[in-house]
């Protein structure tokens, strides 16, 4: 029977993962299926079971669902379990779960197809919700100079740094606390989806500095266009979403797939 994979969340119709990894499979020749289901909010560890049952391999978590996904593994990867969520599920050979999350692989790779030099650099993270817990392991792992998690609620990032200050030079603070110039500024706030900018100090970037936000959209968010103005190279998440679900990818069939044709056919639909 033909290997089963999904993507789970609520509501999922605008999923993009669907038509990535069938171009994943389609280009390195896999027997597989990958479509998206919406679970019931209150129910998503019914929903994987049926999953399971009807012959599923793995899936990707979205949200709502990434708690929920963390919680029903057998196994987890060091990155998911700090990270207390899991977006990659993979059904093993004795019928164990294991639980990964690739979004920090996804981001730091991304980050590094653009040039980006993390070692050494002093680099800014705007948020301290569940989008940026997931990024900080595989980014202390790139051995920055600083990286500083600011968020408009303060104790919030605090207290996220204080989980990760044995990866590295890691702290956290409001928006207040921002000072001196970065090399990298990633927004991982929600802002961006309410059109509000976090408040920055004008004199934020080092010259050559790079922004990223996130999130991605047609036209620039409001982070990447105030970057933008003060000079930042500026990408948005579309090659995160693209580099987090080959990292799935590789980690359910064992090859790893190429990300440039993919991204570049969605940046084309994007427009
Ligand atoms: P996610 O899973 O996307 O990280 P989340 O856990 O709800 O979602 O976190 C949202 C993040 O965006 C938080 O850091 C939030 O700041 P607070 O902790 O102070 O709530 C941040 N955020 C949302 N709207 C914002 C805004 N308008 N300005 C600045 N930060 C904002």
């Amino acid at each position: 029977m033909t290997d089963r994979y999904c993507v789970f969340g609520h509501p999922i119709t605008h999923s993009k993962s669907p038509a990535i990894h069938k171009a994943f499979a389609a280009e390195t020749a896999q027997d597989m299926m990958y479509i998206a289901i919406e679970a019931p909010v209150d129910d998503f560890a019914g929903a994987w079971r049926t999953f399971v049952a009807d012959g599923g391999k793995g899936a990707n978590v979205t949200v709502p669902f990434k708690e929920d996904a963390y919680r029903l593994c057998d196994r987890l990867s060091d990155q998911a379990r700090r990270a207390g969520a899991v977006n990659t599920l993979k059904l093993e050979a004795d019928g164990r779960v294991y639980g990964d999350t690739t979004d920090g692989v996804g981001l730091v790779a991304d980050l590094k197809r653009h040039g980006v030099q993390l070692e050494g650099a002093r680099v800014l993270l705007l948020g301290a919700g569940g989008a940026v817990r997931g990024v900080l392991a595989p980014l202390l792992g790139e051995s920055p100079s600083e990286l500083h998690i600011a968020n408009r609620t303060a104790h919030k990032a605090e207290s996220l740094a204080a989980d990760f200050t044995d990866l590295g030079n890691i702290l956290g603070s409001g928006f207040d606390a921002i000072g001196g110039r970065y090399d990298v500024v990633i927004n991982g706030t929600s802002a961006s989806l309410a059109g509000d900018l976090p408040p920055l100090p004008e004199t934020l970037f080092n010259d050559g500095a790079f922004a990223y936000d996130m999130m991605y959209s047609a036209e620039p968010t409001v982070f990447l266009a105030w970057s933008e103005a003060r000079g930042a190279r500026c990408v948005d998440g579309l090659g995160m979403l693209v580099e987090q679900a080959a990292a799935s990818f590789a980690q359910w069939r064992g090859v790893v797939p190429s990300t440039a044709p993919v991204l570049s056919a969605l940046r084309e639909q994007l427009k």
